[in-house]
Protein backbone atom coordinates (compact mmCIF):
# COMPACT_ATOMS: atom_id res chain seq x y z
CA UNK A 1 0.00 0.00 0.00
CA UNK A 2 1.53 3.63 -1.19
CA UNK A 3 1.13 6.64 0.68
CA UNK A 4 2.19 8.90 -2.28
CA UNK A 5 -0.87 9.04 -3.92
CA UNK A 6 -4.26 11.09 -2.20
CA UNK A 7 -6.15 7.09 -2.23
CA UNK A 8 -8.49 8.83 0.00
CA UNK A 9 -9.23 11.29 -2.10
CA UNK A 10 -9.12 9.56 -5.05
CA UNK A 11 -11.86 7.24 -3.36
CA UNK A 12 -14.95 9.97 -4.68
CA UNK A 13 -13.44 10.25 -8.42
CA UNK A 14 -14.56 8.57 -11.30
CA UNK A 15 -12.50 5.76 -13.44
CA UNK A 16 -10.36 5.88 -15.10
CA UNK A 17 -8.76 8.81 -14.44
CA UNK A 18 -4.87 10.56 -15.19
CA UNK A 19 -4.22 12.15 -11.67
CA UNK A 20 -0.98 14.55 -12.25
CA UNK A 21 1.60 15.63 -9.22
CA UNK A 22 1.51 19.30 -9.48
CA UNK A 23 4.57 19.11 -7.21
CA UNK A 24 6.53 16.62 -9.44
CA UNK A 25 5.73 18.65 -12.46
CA UNK A 26 7.14 21.98 -10.65
CA UNK A 27 10.44 20.00 -9.69
CA UNK A 28 11.00 19.15 -13.46
CA UNK A 29 10.06 22.63 -14.56
CA UNK A 30 12.57 24.38 -12.41
CA UNK A 31 15.08 21.44 -13.26
CA UNK A 32 15.05 22.41 -16.63
CA UNK A 33 14.72 26.20 -15.90
CA UNK A 34 18.22 25.71 -13.57
CA UNK A 35 20.16 23.97 -16.55
CA UNK A 36 19.00 25.42 -19.57
CA UNK A 37 19.58 29.21 -17.97
CA UNK A 38 23.52 28.04 -17.49
CA UNK A 39 23.66 28.51 -21.05
CA UNK A 40 22.02 31.42 -22.29
CA UNK A 41 22.04 30.37 -26.13
CA UNK A 42 19.49 27.49 -25.27
CA UNK A 43 15.64 28.00 -25.56
CA UNK A 44 13.42 25.32 -24.67
CA UNK A 45 9.84 24.80 -26.28
CA UNK A 46 7.45 22.12 -24.43
CA UNK A 47 6.27 19.18 -27.20
CA UNK A 48 2.67 20.09 -26.87
CA UNK A 49 1.63 16.69 -28.26
CA UNK A 50 3.30 14.31 -25.26
CA UNK A 51 0.02 15.86 -23.13
CA UNK A 52 -2.23 18.92 -24.32
CA UNK A 53 -4.19 18.88 -20.72
CA UNK A 54 -5.13 22.51 -20.65
CA UNK A 55 -4.36 22.73 -16.63
CA UNK A 56 -0.92 21.13 -17.79
CA UNK A 57 0.03 23.79 -20.60
CA UNK A 58 -1.24 26.51 -18.13
CA UNK A 59 1.57 25.61 -15.58
CA UNK A 60 3.95 24.87 -17.99
CA UNK A 61 3.48 28.33 -20.08
CA UNK A 62 3.93 29.98 -16.53
CA UNK A 63 7.13 28.27 -16.01
CA UNK A 64 8.27 29.83 -18.70
CA UNK A 65 8.66 27.48 -21.60
CA UNK A 66 8.20 28.42 -25.40
CA UNK A 67 5.75 25.43 -27.65
CA UNK A 68 6.53 23.01 -30.31
CA UNK A 69 3.18 22.48 -32.14
CA UNK A 70 2.19 19.83 -34.62
CA UNK A 71 -1.58 21.23 -35.73
CA UNK A 72 -3.65 23.96 -35.74
CA UNK A 73 -5.70 22.38 -32.48
CA UNK A 74 -2.50 22.64 -30.62
CA UNK A 75 -1.27 26.51 -31.52
CA UNK A 76 -4.60 27.49 -30.71
CA UNK A 77 -4.89 25.27 -27.18
CA UNK A 78 -1.22 26.66 -26.63
CA UNK A 79 -2.37 30.31 -27.41
CA UNK A 80 -5.26 30.13 -25.27
CA UNK A 81 -2.73 28.35 -22.52
CA UNK A 82 -0.60 31.55 -22.34
CA UNK A 83 1.88 30.49 -24.22
CA UNK A 84 3.12 33.51 -26.64
CA UNK A 85 2.88 33.28 -30.14
CA UNK A 86 6.34 34.31 -30.45
CA UNK A 87 7.58 31.07 -28.50
CA UNK A 88 5.21 28.62 -30.90
CA UNK A 89 7.33 26.40 -33.22
CA UNK A 90 5.33 24.76 -36.03
CA UNK A 91 6.35 21.18 -37.16
CA UNK A 92 4.50 18.49 -39.25
CA UNK A 93 4.29 16.75 -42.77
CA UNK A 94 0.99 17.48 -43.34
CA UNK A 95 -0.10 21.28 -42.29
CA UNK A 96 -3.32 21.83 -43.80
CA UNK A 97 -4.06 25.63 -45.27
CA UNK A 98 -6.29 26.78 -42.06
CA UNK A 99 -3.57 25.24 -40.09
CA UNK A 100 -1.16 27.38 -41.27
CA UNK A 101 -3.76 30.45 -41.89
CA UNK A 102 -3.62 30.25 -37.91
CA UNK A 103 -0.15 30.00 -37.61
CA UNK A 104 0.23 33.40 -39.59
CA UNK A 105 -2.47 35.33 -38.43
CA UNK A 106 -0.75 35.05 -35.11
CA UNK A 107 3.00 35.31 -36.14
CA UNK A 108 4.23 32.35 -34.39
CA UNK A 109 7.92 32.46 -34.15
CA UNK A 110 8.58 29.62 -36.75
CA UNK A 111 7.47 26.74 -39.31
CA UNK A 112 9.60 23.52 -38.89
CA UNK A 113 9.11 23.12 -42.74
CA UNK A 114 9.34 19.47 -44.04
CA UNK A 115 9.11 19.59 -47.93
CA UNK A 116 9.31 22.06 -50.90
CA UNK A 117 5.79 21.30 -51.73
CA UNK A 118 4.86 23.06 -48.30
CA UNK A 119 7.28 25.91 -48.56
CA UNK A 120 5.55 27.05 -51.90
CA UNK A 121 1.82 26.95 -50.08
CA UNK A 122 3.43 28.45 -46.94
CA UNK A 123 4.81 31.60 -48.95
CA UNK A 124 1.67 31.84 -51.17
CA UNK A 125 -0.30 32.00 -47.96
CA UNK A 126 1.75 34.49 -46.46
CA UNK A 127 1.33 36.73 -49.77
CA UNK A 128 -1.72 36.42 -49.77
CA UNK A 129 -1.98 38.16 -46.02
CA UNK A 130 1.39 40.55 -46.83
CA UNK A 131 3.71 38.83 -44.09
CA UNK A 132 6.85 37.13 -43.97
CA UNK A 133 6.67 33.38 -42.31
CA UNK A 134 9.78 32.59 -40.61
CA UNK A 135 10.77 28.82 -41.67
CA UNK A 136 13.42 26.56 -40.54
CA UNK A 137 14.44 23.13 -42.84
CA UNK A 138 13.37 20.19 -41.20
CA UNK A 139 16.45 18.28 -42.59
CA UNK A 140 16.68 14.57 -41.82
CA UNK A 141 20.21 13.77 -40.31
CA UNK A 142 20.02 10.03 -41.07
CA UNK A 143 20.79 9.57 -37.57
CA UNK A 144 19.55 6.50 -35.69
CA UNK A 145 18.45 6.70 -32.69
CA UNK A 146 18.13 3.39 -30.00
CA UNK A 147 14.94 3.15 -29.15
CA UNK A 148 11.40 1.55 -30.45
CA UNK A 149 11.67 1.40 -34.04
CA UNK A 150 8.24 2.76 -33.93
CA UNK A 151 9.39 6.15 -32.46
CA UNK A 152 12.39 6.42 -34.22
CA UNK A 153 12.38 9.41 -36.95
CA UNK A 154 15.66 10.40 -38.07
CA UNK A 155 16.50 7.47 -40.85
CA UNK A 156 17.02 8.33 -44.04
CA UNK A 157 13.65 6.29 -45.23
CA UNK A 158 11.36 7.87 -42.73
CA UNK A 159 8.57 10.70 -43.40
CA UNK A 160 9.71 13.16 -41.90
CA UNK A 161 11.79 16.10 -43.00
CA UNK A 162 13.95 16.80 -46.14
CA UNK A 163 17.22 14.79 -47.17
CA UNK A 164 20.72 16.17 -46.43
CA UNK A 165 21.05 15.77 -50.19
CA UNK A 166 18.57 18.37 -51.28
CA UNK A 167 18.68 20.79 -47.91
CA UNK A 168 20.93 23.31 -50.33
CA UNK A 169 18.40 23.68 -53.08
CA UNK A 170 15.81 23.82 -51.19
CA UNK A 171 17.34 26.83 -49.08
CA UNK A 172 18.42 28.92 -52.31
CA UNK A 173 14.42 27.91 -53.32
CA UNK A 174 13.62 29.74 -49.74
CA UNK A 175 16.01 32.47 -50.33
CA UNK A 176 13.93 33.56 -53.87
CA UNK A 177 10.44 33.50 -51.71
CA UNK A 178 9.72 37.00 -50.93
CA UNK A 179 7.19 35.99 -48.13
CA UNK A 180 9.50 33.65 -46.72
CA UNK A 181 12.64 34.13 -44.54
CA UNK A 182 14.95 31.38 -43.97
CA UNK A 183 16.46 31.21 -40.31
CA UNK A 184 17.65 27.91 -39.60
CA UNK A 185 17.65 23.90 -39.30
CA UNK A 186 15.43 21.88 -37.52
CA UNK A 187 16.04 18.05 -36.55
CA UNK A 188 14.51 15.65 -34.60
CA UNK A 189 16.08 11.71 -34.11
CA UNK A 190 13.79 10.15 -32.25
CA UNK A 191 11.82 9.49 -28.99
CA UNK A 192 12.77 7.95 -25.60
CA UNK A 193 15.98 7.95 -26.16
CA UNK A 194 18.43 7.10 -22.97
CA UNK A 195 21.65 6.61 -24.70
CA UNK A 196 23.33 10.16 -24.72
CA UNK A 197 25.76 8.73 -27.77
CA UNK A 198 22.40 9.21 -30.09
CA UNK A 199 22.67 13.03 -29.31
CA UNK A 200 26.55 12.69 -29.85
CA UNK A 201 25.75 11.66 -33.71
CA UNK A 202 23.26 13.95 -33.97
CA UNK A 203 26.20 17.24 -32.74
CA UNK A 204 28.46 15.48 -35.08
CA UNK A 205 25.96 15.64 -37.86
CA UNK A 206 25.06 19.26 -37.67
CA UNK A 207 28.60 20.31 -36.93
CA UNK A 208 29.42 18.67 -40.37
CA UNK A 209 26.02 20.47 -42.20
CA UNK A 210 27.50 23.71 -40.88
CA UNK A 211 30.16 23.65 -42.21
CA UNK A 212 29.30 22.90 -45.23
CA UNK A 213 26.75 26.04 -45.36
CA UNK A 214 29.24 28.35 -44.11
CA UNK A 215 31.61 27.20 -47.06
CA UNK A 216 28.12 27.73 -49.50
CA UNK A 217 27.80 31.24 -47.50
CA UNK A 218 24.57 30.51 -46.27
CA UNK A 219 23.57 31.98 -42.73
CA UNK A 220 22.06 29.82 -40.17
CA UNK A 221 20.62 32.03 -37.13
CA UNK A 222 18.86 29.27 -35.46
CA UNK A 223 19.51 25.44 -34.59
CA UNK A 224 16.40 22.98 -32.99
CA UNK A 225 17.77 20.25 -32.11
CA UNK A 226 14.10 18.71 -31.55
CA UNK A 227 13.36 16.57 -28.32
CA UNK A 228 13.51 12.79 -27.39
CA UNK A 229 14.90 12.66 -24.26
CA UNK A 230 13.77 9.39 -22.65
CA UNK A 231 12.57 8.56 -18.68
CA UNK A 232 12.98 5.30 -16.56
CA UNK A 233 9.58 3.75 -17.07
CA UNK A 234 10.95 1.03 -15.12
CA UNK A 235 11.47 2.85 -11.91
CA UNK A 236 10.00 6.37 -11.73
CA UNK A 237 10.06 6.68 -7.94
CA UNK A 238 14.15 6.17 -8.09
CA UNK A 239 14.38 8.73 -11.07
CA UNK A 240 11.62 10.79 -11.23
CA UNK A 241 13.27 13.51 -12.84
CA UNK A 242 15.62 13.25 -15.88
CA UNK A 243 18.69 13.60 -16.05
CA UNK A 244 18.91 17.14 -17.71
CA UNK A 245 22.43 17.87 -16.79
CA UNK A 246 23.78 15.05 -18.80
CA UNK A 247 21.05 16.24 -21.69
CA UNK A 248 22.41 19.93 -21.99
CA UNK A 249 26.10 18.81 -21.69
CA UNK A 250 26.04 17.00 -24.59
CA UNK A 251 24.99 20.08 -26.59
CA UNK A 252 26.74 22.38 -24.86
CA UNK A 253 30.02 20.54 -25.16
CA UNK A 254 29.89 18.78 -28.39
CA UNK A 255 27.40 21.33 -31.00
CA UNK A 256 29.54 23.97 -32.76
CA UNK A 257 27.53 26.73 -32.03
CA UNK A 258 28.35 29.80 -34.40
CA UNK A 259 28.19 33.44 -33.53
CA UNK A 260 24.79 34.28 -32.12
CA UNK A 261 23.32 31.37 -32.96
CA UNK A 262 20.44 30.14 -31.07
CA UNK A 263 19.49 26.63 -29.73
CA UNK A 264 16.22 25.39 -29.63
CA UNK A 265 14.81 22.22 -27.63
CA UNK A 266 11.63 20.32 -28.09
CA UNK A 267 10.64 18.17 -25.13
CA UNK A 268 7.63 16.65 -24.58
CA UNK A 269 8.07 13.32 -22.58
CA UNK A 270 10.85 14.59 -20.08
CA UNK A 271 8.74 17.18 -18.92
CA UNK A 272 5.14 15.44 -18.40
CA UNK A 273 6.43 11.89 -18.21
CA UNK A 274 6.90 10.88 -14.94
CA UNK A 275 4.37 13.11 -13.39
CA UNK A 276 1.33 11.40 -14.47
CA UNK A 277 -0.66 8.25 -13.34
CA UNK A 278 -3.64 6.65 -14.91
CA UNK A 279 -5.92 5.32 -11.88
CA UNK A 280 -8.05 2.42 -12.66
CA UNK A 281 -10.69 0.44 -10.35
CA UNK A 282 -10.63 -3.42 -10.52
CA UNK A 283 -13.49 -4.73 -11.63
CA UNK A 284 -13.09 -8.61 -11.51
CA UNK A 285 -10.17 -11.30 -10.93
CA UNK A 286 -10.97 -13.82 -12.71
CA UNK A 287 -8.99 -17.19 -12.50
CA UNK A 288 -7.54 -18.69 -15.52
CA UNK A 289 -6.83 -22.24 -16.59
CA UNK A 290 -3.40 -21.16 -16.36
CA UNK A 291 -3.36 -17.31 -15.39
CA UNK A 292 -5.16 -14.95 -12.75
CA UNK A 293 -6.36 -11.85 -14.64
CA UNK A 294 -6.81 -8.43 -13.18
CA UNK A 295 -9.69 -6.60 -15.18
CA UNK A 296 -9.82 -2.97 -14.62
CA UNK A 297 -11.67 -0.53 -15.45
CA UNK A 298 -9.07 1.46 -17.92
CA UNK A 299 -8.27 0.09 -21.00
CA UNK A 300 -6.07 0.51 -24.14
CA UNK A 301 -8.71 3.38 -25.20
CA UNK A 302 -7.68 5.31 -21.95
CA UNK A 303 -3.39 4.61 -22.32
CA UNK A 304 -2.62 2.75 -25.69
CA UNK A 305 1.15 2.65 -24.98
CA UNK A 306 1.47 -1.60 -24.05
CA UNK A 307 -0.95 -2.26 -27.02
CA UNK A 308 0.75 0.06 -29.82
CA UNK A 309 4.29 0.22 -28.39
CA UNK A 310 4.68 -2.92 -26.31
CA UNK A 311 5.43 -0.18 -23.97
CA UNK A 312 5.92 -1.02 -20.27
CA UNK A 313 4.66 0.94 -17.60
CA UNK A 314 5.25 0.32 -13.68
CA UNK A 315 1.68 -1.15 -12.17
CA UNK A 316 1.10 -0.50 -8.40
CA UNK A 317 -2.02 -1.70 -6.76
CA UNK A 318 -2.44 1.05 -4.07
CA UNK A 319 -5.55 -0.31 -2.25
CA UNK A 320 -4.02 -3.48 -1.25
CA UNK A 321 -0.56 -4.78 1.14
CA UNK A 322 -1.97 -8.42 0.87
CA UNK A 323 0.88 -11.21 0.07
CA UNK A 324 1.81 -10.50 -3.69
CA UNK A 325 0.67 -12.57 -6.25
CA UNK A 326 1.08 -12.96 -10.45
CA UNK A 327 -1.24 -11.37 -12.77
CA UNK A 328 -1.67 -10.46 -16.19
CA UNK A 329 -3.49 -6.83 -15.60
CA UNK A 330 -5.81 -6.35 -18.75
CA UNK A 331 -8.90 -3.59 -19.80
CA UNK A 332 -12.09 -4.30 -20.93
CA UNK A 333 -11.87 -3.54 -24.88
CA UNK A 334 -12.43 -6.04 -27.48
CA UNK A 335 -9.11 -6.14 -28.34
CA UNK A 336 -6.56 -9.09 -27.12
CA UNK A 337 -3.65 -6.16 -27.78
CA UNK A 338 -5.80 -4.32 -24.43
CA UNK A 339 -3.13 -5.66 -22.26
CA UNK A 340 -1.14 -3.94 -19.87
CA UNK A 341 1.13 -5.78 -18.70
CA UNK A 342 1.91 -10.03 -18.12
CA UNK A 343 2.92 -12.15 -15.39
CA UNK A 344 3.61 -9.45 -12.65
CA UNK A 345 3.34 -9.17 -8.94
CA UNK A 346 0.80 -7.23 -7.47
CA UNK A 347 -0.20 -7.04 -3.24
CA UNK A 348 -3.38 -9.40 -3.57
CA UNK A 349 -5.73 -7.82 -5.68
CA UNK A 350 -9.70 -7.81 -4.76
CA UNK A 351 -12.41 -6.11 -6.92
CA UNK A 352 -12.46 -2.33 -6.43
CA UNK A 353 -9.48 -2.27 -5.14
CA UNK A 354 -7.47 1.43 -7.64
CA UNK A 355 -4.54 0.39 -9.45
CA UNK A 356 -1.97 3.04 -10.54
CA UNK A 357 -0.22 2.56 -13.95
CA UNK A 358 2.87 4.67 -13.18
CA UNK A 359 4.77 7.22 -16.01
CA UNK A 360 1.80 7.76 -17.97
CA UNK A 361 2.14 11.71 -18.17
CA UNK A 362 3.12 11.52 -21.72
CA UNK A 363 1.42 10.11 -24.72
CA UNK A 364 -1.28 8.87 -22.33
CA UNK A 365 -4.52 10.87 -22.17
CA UNK A 366 -3.89 12.72 -25.18
CA UNK A 367 -3.47 9.44 -27.10
CA UNK A 368 -6.93 8.50 -25.28
CA UNK A 369 -9.85 6.85 -27.83
CA UNK A 370 -13.32 6.60 -27.83
CA UNK A 371 -13.53 3.09 -29.30
CA UNK A 372 -16.04 1.07 -28.08
CA UNK A 373 -18.05 4.30 -27.54
CA UNK A 374 -15.97 4.70 -24.12
CA UNK A 375 -15.77 7.79 -22.55
CA UNK A 376 -12.79 9.89 -22.31
CA UNK A 377 -10.67 9.98 -18.99
CA UNK A 378 -10.59 13.16 -17.54
CA UNK A 379 -7.08 14.38 -15.88
CA UNK A 380 -7.16 16.06 -12.28
CA UNK A 381 -4.16 17.73 -10.97
CA UNK A 382 -3.02 17.12 -7.23
CA UNK A 383 -3.37 21.38 -6.81
CA UNK A 384 -7.20 20.47 -7.60
CA UNK A 385 -8.08 17.42 -5.65
N1 LIG B 1 9.85 17.25 -31.74
C1 LIG B 1 9.39 16.52 -32.76
C2 LIG B 1 9.60 16.99 -34.13
C3 LIG B 1 8.73 15.29 -32.51
O1 LIG B 1 8.29 14.56 -33.52
C4 LIG B 1 8.56 14.86 -31.17
C5 LIG B 1 7.87 13.60 -30.87
C6 LIG B 1 9.05 15.68 -30.12
C7 LIG B 1 9.70 16.86 -30.45
C8 LIG B 1 8.90 15.32 -28.68
O2 LIG B 1 9.55 14.12 -28.40
P1 LIG B 1 9.72 13.66 -26.87
O3 LIG B 1 10.61 14.67 -26.19
O4 LIG B 1 8.39 13.61 -26.24
O5 LIG B 1 10.34 12.33 -26.99
N2 LIG B 1 3.57 8.38 -28.89
C9 LIG B 1 4.93 7.91 -28.73
C10 LIG B 1 5.94 9.03 -28.90
C11 LIG B 1 5.84 9.74 -30.22
C12 LIG B 1 6.79 10.90 -30.34
C13 LIG B 1 6.53 11.68 -31.58
N3 LIG B 1 7.36 12.84 -31.75
C14 LIG B 1 5.06 7.25 -27.37
O6 LIG B 1 4.05 7.12 -26.67
O7 LIG B 1 6.14 6.79 -27.00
Amino acid sequence: MTNRFPTDKFKHIETPFYYYDCNLLRETLQAIHEEARTHADFIVHYAVKANANAKVLKMISRAGMGADCVSGGEIQRCLDSGFPAGSIVYAGVGKADWEINLALDHDIFCFNVESVAELDVINSLAARKGKVANICFRINPDVGAHTHKMITTGLAENKFGIAMQDMVPAIREAERMANIRFIGLHFHIGSQILDMTDYRHLCSRINEIQDGLEEQGIEVRHINVGGGLGIDYERPDSHPIPDFKAYFYVFAHYLKLREGQKLHFELGRAVVGQMGSLITRTLYVKQGTAKQFAIVDAGMTDLIRPALYHARHEIENLSSDGPEQIYDVVGPICESSDVFAKDIPLNTVHRGDLIALRSAGAYGEIMASQYNCRRLPVGYLSDEL
